[in-house]
């Protein structure tokens, strides 16, 4: 009986606590409490229920689908499980709810896994009943999706199939508040030709489409354009149906918003206006046309805000959320508190001076990226003219360098707690499981938080799915989970069951490779992507052992699990993972050699590294996601033109190699392990550079850095304008090839193991 009461005390009270907090928060920012989704509950049900559909087809039947806003719950939002006799009944407080619920009742009751690398979608005989009715409550309000740079990294050449597949697994992972920055060149261009310009000027001023990210920034101009005007009329055509599909499922859109960022023809017709020439950003603006950034005080910074968002709205309606960033790797011009506090007092009347119910959504990057400048009087001195709850700051990084804790919760401002996990798109394992499962939590439990969401902020998507599944769940869970327990489970729904070996290798990568609790990963390039050099240092949070672990255990596995299309990803990326440190260790052997002066055995461990890289292109040419003829086909569909079609291909290559003209200061950022590019761009640039150090030693002459640094960049500035042909479709089994390399491979791993016991 004491049992029963405590328990019951306390259920009491924990709930009361919830209650106290969530009501409370949300009471401080009547704002945001105001935001509400555009569409009504049948039209949210229609979407979850062709949703099912899609997934489920004739099975989908076997769920009965209601949206109700009035559920009892104590959060904004919650979804509910249950069943009578004929059906899985799950009820949404919003169709995200329900799709949220949908997708909970497929994980944890059907084993159901949907990712960005493969699904496993089989439901079992009949549907698992509930034996009672679950009640989930979601934490909180809003679930944020997206970075700026995702839309150039991952989403540039998607056509709307893409886009919809995209858009309903954020409905399944509960995402509520999509940042949608596609087609904003076409209002923008409303806008420029309203007050003047011509299309020629936009055309020194757009990027190509796969660096718009950084245009839209204010960190470049006009870099691999002019963007085709086709281009720009058909993106409008598919952000039309990227809201349109978001709001029917009840999500709120982050629309973008004018942050200062002209062309610099716009100088002529305003030659007074107080214009800040920015600082160069990686040493671009130099060489392709200087940015040209308004002050936010000056009287033309309104005028521009409120024509694009006036047109903005003509063209894709509104909720109210503005995405916009005046600093985002770009310097104030002044030190001064007043500076700030005037700059973003102009920039939230601009906004509002459009839409007087705007919110004001901003990327917290540069709070951590340029912390020097950023001290707390500052960050306080920016955000204290607006009023709380009309600007949201997204911590954008919160699992490895968290602001709102130094700041003290933004000094009162609401915020969002987002994982990054990725930079450049790079395929590199990596992952933060204690921070993501305990860091959302207490960032919401701290004293007086203003946390009001969580978050993903990934640079690039498509890799990492462990990461997502569980960050996704972050945004119902109260309590961190065993990260041991999940990984287990996630393992059986992934692979359609319990498998001891798989288990095994999971839990070991779980605790070393997915444990990191830094930003390592973002200096830490895969060595077969790095530019040649003799000073290349593999700063791994984990041992290469962990990754040779997982690879020998996943290829024991039960054959009942090695046909599933997430099993042969997973195989894939673990070789891969693998073949990147056996890389490390035969660079290590050549660059010993070419110092021991040795040409003879300089000319055998040259080979192995680069029959190594030969290797690794076959095995990423087993799997269609690891295809770089994929992404240049992927940007080739977007016209017919032929001279149109050579721009698009350029900038799909050079993105991820060169990222720029030929002295690119971040070259290899956006670095990708493709067949393809590993055969045809990364091991050309390797053998360059073991025929150097080979001409070195016969010359006797030390090996020239700077001289080889010039003549590779003279290959990758002109490699992106080759025509060469990438596969488009995948060959070979990836698990015989893995089983192949494993055998072959496995000295150098015996080898390894001995040097280090
Ligand atoms: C919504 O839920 C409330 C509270 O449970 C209930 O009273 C109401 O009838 C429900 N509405 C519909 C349409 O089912
Ligand atoms: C929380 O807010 C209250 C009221 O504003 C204040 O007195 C208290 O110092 C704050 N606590 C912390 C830990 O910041
Ligand atoms: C292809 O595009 C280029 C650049 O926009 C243009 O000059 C040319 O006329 C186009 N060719 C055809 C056949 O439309
Ligand atoms: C690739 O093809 C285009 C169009 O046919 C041509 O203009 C260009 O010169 C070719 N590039 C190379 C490096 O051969």
């Amino acid at each position: 009986m004491t049992t029963i009461a405590s328990t019951c005390i306390l259920i009491f009270l924990y709930l009361f606590t919830i209650a106290f907090a969530t009501g409370d928060r949300y009471q401080r920012f009547p704002s945001l409490k105001a935001i509400k989704p555009s569409t009504d509950e049948i039209t949210q049900r229609n979407a979850v229920k062709d949703l099912i559909a899609t997934l489920l087809h004739e099975r989908a039947q076997e769920l009965d689908i209601k949206i109700n806003n009035s559920i009892p719950k104590l959060s904004p939002d919650a979804f509910e499980l249950d069943s009578d006799d004929k059906q899985i009944l799950i009820t949404g407080s919003s169709g995200v709810a329900a799709a949220f619920g949908v997708h909970h009742y497929l994980k944890y009751y059907c084993k159901v896994h949907l990712s960005w690398t493969g699904d496993r979608l089989k439901l079992p005989q009949t549907l698992p009943k509930l034996s009672q009715k679950i009640h989930v409550e979601i934490n909180q309000k809003f679930r944020y999706y997206f970075n700026a740079c995702t839309f150039s990294y991952s989403m540039v050449w998607w056509d709307w199939q893409r886009w919809k597949k995209e858009i309903d697994w954020m409905a399944l992972n509960g995402i509520n508040m999509p940042l949608a920055l596609t087609g904003q060149e076409g209002i923008w261009t409303k806008v420029y030709k309203k007050l003047g310009l011509t299309f020629a000027d936009l055309d020194n001023f757009f990027t190509g489409p796969a660096f718009l990210a950084w245009n839209r920034m204010g960190n470049i101009q006009r870099w691999a354009g002019p963007l085709p005007h086709d281009w720009i009329n058909k993106q409008i055509t598919l952000q039309v149906k990227i809201l349109d599909r978001m709001r029917k499922y009840g999500m709120l859109p982050i629309l973008p918003a004018f942050n200062g960022n002209i062309p610099n023809a716009l100088t002529k017709i305003y030659p007074k206006a107080k214009i800040v020439k920015s600082s160069p950003w990686f040493g671009f603006s130099k060489r392709y046309g200087e940015t040209a950034l308004l002050d936010p005080r000056d009287k033309l910074f309104i005028v521009i805000s409120k024509l694009f968002i006036e047109e903005e709205i003509k063209a894709y309606g509104t909720d109210h959320l503005y995405s916009l960033d005046l600093f985002n790797e770009i310097d104030p011009q002044s030190k001064e508190l007043e500076y700030l506090t005037a700059v973003s007092k102009s920039a939230y009347l601009a906004l509002n001076s459009a839409d007087t119910k705007a919110v004001w959504i901003m990327q917290g990057w540069m709070f951590y990226n340029d912390n020097y400048y950023w001290e707390n009087k500052r960050i306080q001195a920016f955000l204290s003219p607006i009023p709380k709850g009309r600007i949201v700051i997204l911590d954008l990084f919160a699992e490895v360098e968290p602001q709102y804790h130094r700041s003290n919760s933004f000094f009162g401002h609401p915020f969002i707690w987002c994982m990054l996990n990725n930079f450049g798109g790079n395929a590199g394992m990596y992952g933060t499981f204690e921070t993501i499962t305990e860091g959302a939590i207490s960032a919401y439990d701290m004293k007086n938080s203003t946390m009001i969401g969580t978050g993903m902020a990934p640079e690039g998507i498509g890799n990492n799915y462990i990461m997502y599944d569980l960050m996704a769940e972050m945004g119902w869970r109260k309590i961190a989970v065993d990260v041991r327990d999940w990984v287990v489970v996630y393992t059986e729904r992934r692979y359609g069951g319990l498998d001891e070996n798989i288990i095994k290798a999971w839990l070991r990568l779980s605790e070393t490779v997915y444990n990191c609790n830094d930003m390592r990963q973002y200096h830490c390039r895969a060595l077969p992507a790095v530019r040649p050099s003799l000073k290349i240092a593999n700063d791994v949070w984990y041992s290469a052992d962990d990754i040779f672990f997982a690879w020998e255990h996943m290829l024991r596995a039960n054959n009942e699990f090695i046909s599933e299309e997430t099993f042969q990803y997973d195989i894939v990326d673990v070789t891969r993972q693998a073949l990147q440190e056996l890389a490390f260790i035969m660079y290590k052997k050549v660059t010993q050699c070419y110092h021991d002066n040795n040409q003879e055995t300089l000319k055998t461990a040259g080979g192995e590294l680069i029959e190594l890289f030969t290797d690794m292109d076959t095995l990423l040419g087993t799997n269609s996601h690891f295809l770089l003829g994929r992404w240049v086909a992927d940007a080739l569909q977007h016209s017919n033109n032929i001279s149109i079609k050579q721009q698009l291909r350029f900038n799909a290559l050079n993105q991820i190699t060169l990222w720029g003209p030929s002295k690119s200061i971040l070259h290899d950022y956006a670095n990708k392990m493709w067949n393809g590019l590993v055969d045809k761009f990364y091991k050309k640039r390797w053998l360059m550079f073991i025929k150097a150090l080979s001409d070195s030693i016969s010359n006797n002459i030390l090996f020239d850095q700077q001289k080889f640094n010039l003549a590779v960049q003279k290959f990758e500035a002109a490699w992106a304008s080759e025509n060469n042909t990438y596969a488009t479709t995948s060959s070979g089994s990836s698990v015989t090839v893995s089983k192949q390399l494993f055998s072959k491979y496995k000295k150098n791993i015996e080898k390894y193991r001995q040097l280090q016991t």
